[in-house]
Order: C-alpha cells, then sequence, then structure tokens
C-alpha cells in the first residue's frame, strides 16, 4: 500500500504514479493526520511511503504519524521523498522509522519535483512546472520498478549535518504562521480551511460582515493554504508578493 501526504500535489502525483504502473493502492493521509486517526492498517503489498522533503527530513506530522499507527501484513517499508533539489541525508532519518517500528527498511528515493516552498524560495511558472515533472517521470517509473521487483531504492549518502541541525533550526525557528495575511481579494470561500492537513485556519468575522482566515499557530509550512487559495488572497509577509502560486501540473 502506498501512503501518501500532500500540500500542492508534487508527493500526490507521485504516489498514483507508482500506484498505477504496480497496481497498487494509494492512500492520502490527508484525513487520517487531520482528525489523528492511528487506526491500524493492513497490506499484502510492501508498503511505500510518498512525501515532500522539508528541511531535508520526512515532514515531522507524517513521521508522528507513522509512529502512532500500526502496520500489519507486509513487513517491507520503502520511501519515497519529493524535493525541490535534494533529500541530503532524510534517509537516516527513514531508517530509523522502519527500525523503531520493526520494519524491514527498503530506501529512501529522491524525486526532484517544481519547488513549492513559496514562503522561502521562487516557485517555477507553470511551463517549467510542467517540465520538472516530465523530467522527473521516468526516474519515478523506475523507483515504481525496483519496488515491483523488491530491489532496495538508491540512495545517496551525505548530508547528515543539514538533515540534523538545520532540521532542528527549521522546526523551532521558521515554522510560524505570524506571517500568513489576507488581501481584499479573500471571498470567504473557505477552500484555505479545507485544505490545512493539521486544521490549523479557521473563518473569523464580525456578525453578518464576510468572514476571513485566522490562523490559530500549529501551523507545519505545507503551503498549501497560500498556494491552492483560487483568488491568490494570502499572502506571506513580503516574500510571496509576485510569486506564483504553486499547484502540481499534472495532479488530477
Ligand atoms: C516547509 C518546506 C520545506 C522544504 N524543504 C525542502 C528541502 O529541504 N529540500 C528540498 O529540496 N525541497 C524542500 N522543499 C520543497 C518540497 O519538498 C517540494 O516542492 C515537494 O515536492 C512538495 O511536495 P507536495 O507538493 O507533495 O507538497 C520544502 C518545501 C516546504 C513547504
Ligand atoms: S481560500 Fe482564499 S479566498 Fe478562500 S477564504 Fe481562504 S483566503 Fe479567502
Ligand atoms: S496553515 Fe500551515 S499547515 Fe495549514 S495549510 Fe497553511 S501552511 Fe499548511
Amino acid at each position: 500500500m502506498i501512503l501518501y501526504f500532500s500540500g500542492t500535489g508534487n508527493s500526490e502525483y507521485v504516489a498514483k504514479r507508482i500506484a498505477q504502473r504496480n497496481g497498487d493502492e494509494a492512500l492520502n493521509l490527508f484525513d487520517k493526520i487531520r482528525k489523528i486517526d492511528h487506526s491500524e492498517l493492513h497490506s499484502e503489498m510492501p508498503w511505500v511511503v510518498v512525501a515532500p522533503t522539508y528541511a531535508w527530513q520526512l515532514p515531522h506530522v507524517v513521521r508522528d504519524w507513522l509512529m502512532g499507527t500500526e502496520l500489519t501484513g507486509e513487513r517491507r517499508i520503502y520511501f519515497v521523498l519529493t524535493c525541490g533539489t535534494s533529500i541530503s541525508g532524510a534517509g537516516l532519518y527513514t531508517r530509523k522509522i522502519a527500525s523503531a517500528k520493526g520494519m524491514e527498511y527498503k530506501g529512501t528515493a529522491p524525486v526532484v519535483m517544481p519547488e513549492n516552498y513559496i514562503a522561502v524560495f521562487k516557485t517555477p511558472e507553470q511551463e517549467e512546472a510542467m517540465q520538472i515533472v516530465d523530467r522527473a517521470e521516468e526516474k519515478i517509473d523506475r523507483i515504481a520498478d525496483a519496488i515491483k521487483s523488491g530491489e532496495y531504492l538508491e540512495e545517496l549518502g551525505g548530508g547528515r549535518l543539514q538533515s540534523m541541525i538545520v532540521n532542528k533550526a527549521f522546526y523551532k525557528f521558521i515554522i510560524s504562521d505570524k506571517k500568513f495575511v489576507t488581501t481584499e481579494a479573500c471571498t470567504s470561500c473557505g477552500q484555505c480551511v479545507r485544505v490545512c492537513p493539521v486544521e490549523n485556519i479557521y473563518l473569523e468575522g464580525p456578525e453578518g460582515e464576510p468572514r476571513h482566515p485566522v490562523w490559530s499557530g500549529r501551523c507545519i509550512h505545507c503551503m498549501a493554504c497560500i498556494n491552492r487559495c483560487p483568488f491568490q488572497a494570502i499572502e506571506y509577509g513580503n516574500a510571496s508578493e509576485n510569486r506564483v502560486r504553486y499547484r502540481c501540473p499534472k495532479t488530477v
């Protein structure tokens, strides 16, 4: 079974492509994470966790969900991390998760996809994004084939410091929702509330007037709200001004 988490569609696309090629099932962890649902899951096919890279590691929200959920049946577990440039030493940590769960670690493969971290980096225009996804497809299919034939996934070494020290600093100092603001373009549609995987947003406003999003301080910086607002009505301080809102162009 393929378990995926995705803020802006890259990991969803990769998970579904692997599932389709291997005749496997892709399960979106969005509801499970949102509802803190740790009910047991069972699979007769190897477990494959597909997620974005956050500060050179598996997102902690996915790690914590995995650690709290019993996976029965097949004992092999693969990790596929989508990223803008590199997953660095993320494999050192996914290996630990597998070991803590008593599962057989089968490697962590990076897939370079378009950058979605609009709060920090420039996001690609649609055409450039499409080219990056096109280039990734051969790699995704190779990963799927390796999983199907039971091979260990290729893993690049190194990056221990980034994945350890920078990741710690990232969670301590960088992740914050204090800079999110809405502009006059907000229509109170509620899409940002619906796409937040940790129920961090609610709409608020005076009686009889349009309500607007409020962020509650539990943000994991997935960038779903800002990128998926249909009216581009969310900004992250000045950083996101004039940056393209990103959503994987091939995710349906
Ligand atoms: C909070 C955050 C941290 C990120 N950290 C990294 C990183 O360390 N290395 C990297 O190459 N890309 C990084 N990215 C880019 C994403 O991993 C990449 O765009 C990913 O494919 C997005 O997947 P999604 O569309 O499934 O959410 C980061 C993105 C976010 C939002
Ligand atoms: S998704 Fe955008 S327009 Fe809709 S409520 Fe949120 S900020 Fe406003
Ligand atoms: S509030 Fe934070 S966690 Fe929720 S969608 Fe926005 S960026 Fe993601």
